[in-house]
């Protein structure tokens, strides 16, 4: 008897540019494994009906915008790290238990890993914007053993209620908040040895207009992780001031792989999932 193709979907709301059927279709057909990946739109106010019919017909789910933070309480159980982060990007029917993890950020921190050979540990950090992706990459930062992380918003009062909602869970956590135009922002640039861009500038090609490049450490790595454009303005004018650039493509291909993971117990190629991904953007 032929055994039932298992599916599995990323819901969200826009969902329709989502990159993620391509990349995980592609690893599961080179795993040999019996699955189908789709793209499954749920609007705001169809999310509870969704979790309460739909959810449990899946084998497992990404979850992206608006619904990260909004499916907790549908959820039977949240791991820890997702918990600490309060926001969920994938979901596992286990015997018709839904568990929520969060991959983001350590999909981010193993890409840094591969790619760039960045050690965390020790390291000081500083993090342009103070949205979800932000708070997503300071607990999986900190986790990692960074010294200390400085969010640098445009709204300092953002930045400064995400530090406190975030030391409040963290004891130890050294994290400090600044605005882009204060003094204090040349000032943590001066010791930073990795910065890291979470704001949507960079979509489309924008641009932060004068970056204080003299400020920031010599050596240190620039990371976007905005993956279209693949170099974004950030990146290239890092490069020209002579800083090692890391993309924000091999977070999306991680964060990919270890959702392929938790589903199905075996590890995919991050380099097709890689190959698929840039095919598609070109
Ligand atoms: P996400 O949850 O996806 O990380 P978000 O909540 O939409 O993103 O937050 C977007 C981030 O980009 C915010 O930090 C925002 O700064 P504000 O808090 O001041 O709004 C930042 N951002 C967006 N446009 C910006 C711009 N033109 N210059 C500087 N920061 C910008």
């Amino acid at each position: 008897m032929k055994r039932k193709t298992k599916p599995l979907a990323i819901i969200g709301d826009p969902v329709q540019h989502s990159l993620s059927p391509s990349m995980q279709n592609a690893a599961l057909r080179e795993c040999g494994l019996d699955y189908r990946y789709e793209k499954i739109l749920v609007r705001p106010e169809e999310l509870d009906r969704f979790m309460k019919k739909k959810a449990i017909q899946l084998a497992g789910f990404n979850v992206t915008v608006p619904h990260k933070e909004k499916i907790l309480p549908h959820l039977d159980f949240v791991v820890p790290l997702a918990r600490s982060i309060g926001a969920v990007n994938t979901v596992w029917n286990h015997r018709g238990m839904l568990i929520g993890f969060n991959t983001d950020g350590n999909g981010y921190l193993m890409s840094l890993e591969q790619e760039k050979r960045f050690k965390v540990p020790q390291s000081q950090i500083l993090i342009l914007g103070a949205g979800g992706a932000a708070r997503s990459l300071v607990v999986s930062l900190h986790l990692a053993g960074a010294s200390k992380i400085v969010l640098a918003n445009r709204t300092l009062g953002r930045a400064q209620r995400l530090a406190g909602s975030l030391k409040k869970k963290f004891s130890k956590l050294r994290l400090q908040a600044c605005s882009l135009t204060g003094p204090d922002f040349p000032k943590n640039l001066k010791q930073t040895d990795l910065l890291i861009n979470t704001t949507t500038v960079g979509l489309n090609g924008t641009a932060f207009p004068n970056f204080p490049w003299k400020a920031l450490r010599s050596g240190a790595t620039v990371s976007d992780i905005v993956y279209h454009p693949r170099m974004t303005p950030l990146l290239k004018s890092a490069q020209q001031h002579g800083h090692p650039v890391h993309t924000g493509e091999g977070m999306l291909v991680y964060q990919g792989a270890l959702s392929f993971e938790i589903w199905t117990g075996r590890a995919p190629s991050a380099k097709t999932m890689l190959k698929v991904l840039r095919k598609k953007l070109s």
